[in-house]
Formats: C-alpha cells, structure tokens, sequence
C-alpha cells in the first residue's frame, strides 16, 4: 500500500460560537476564536489517499488529478471565504477545525473513489503548532 499527501493552503474568516450563549460565554469556552467580529487563520491541508500502484502504470493515483479534485471541491469554495456564512459544507456547523477536517473528508471521500483510490487522512493545521486529523472514524 502506497501514501501519498497533497498539501493546499487557505485563507479563511470564522467565528467559534454558539448562538444560544453570550458573548462572555463564548468567549469563556471558545476563546479568541469566538470574537463576534471575526478572525482569520492561514490553514494548511494534508490530503492523504492510500492505493495500490498498477504495475503498467506504477502509480495509483495521477497526482494533478488529486490537485484538481482539492481545488475544485475544497480549496474554491473555502479560500478567503466566511467558514461560518459563505461555506456550503460548514453552514449548521460551528466552524472548529475538527469540524472542518470531517466536512472536507465528507466531500472528497466520493471523488477520490470515483479514481480508485481510498481516502486515508485529512490533516489540517490552523497554527504551527495546532494541527488536526481525521481518518473517517466515527468514534
Ligand atoms: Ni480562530
């Protein structure tokens, strides 16, 4: 089994709030990140499928391909946009990046079938120092 990862970045606003608390609340559990005027990070986002290489071919997936499909699906939609009102995927969403790794595993997960290969890992980070995965497990 062959790993490949297809790194993107993006530009995006947010909010991390919950409308039924106050601004005190929000702040109190979400932190800067719930600011009621909005913020925004420079995200990087790992992309990683998994397949077996055709022995006429020596590779399993065409690596532009994958490029396209991120783009296309993810990257259009999300960069230098409102995660919280301009993001078909995130809308009933709070825009947490845990949430965002499962919206964009959700929308890739099909595409990337539709070429043969297997979804492996969605990996993003909102800071240096903070990054997220997600492998499509439930629990
Ligand atoms: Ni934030």
């Amino acid at each position: 089994m062959i790993y490949v990862t297809r790194r993107e970045r993006f530009s995006a606003a947010h909010r991390m709030y919950r409308e039924d608390w106050t601004d005190e609340k929000n702040l109190e559990v979400f932190g800067k990140c719930s600011n009621p005027n909005w913020h925004g990070h420079n995200y990087v986002l790992f992309v990683t499928v998994k397949g077996n290489p055709a022995k006429e071919l020596g590779f399993f997936i065409n690596i532009s391909k994958l490029k396209q499909i991120i783009k296309d699906r993810i990257i259009e939609k999300i960069d230098h946009k409102n995660l919280n009102t301009e993001v078909s995927f995130m809308q009933g969403k709070i825009a947490t990046t845990e949430n965002l790794a499962i919206a964009i595993w959700n929308e890739l997960k099909p595409e990337i079938e539709k070429e043969g290969a297997t979804l492996h890992r969605i990996r993003i980070s909102e800071t240096e120092n903070n990054s997220i995965e997600y492998y499509g497990e439930e629990y």
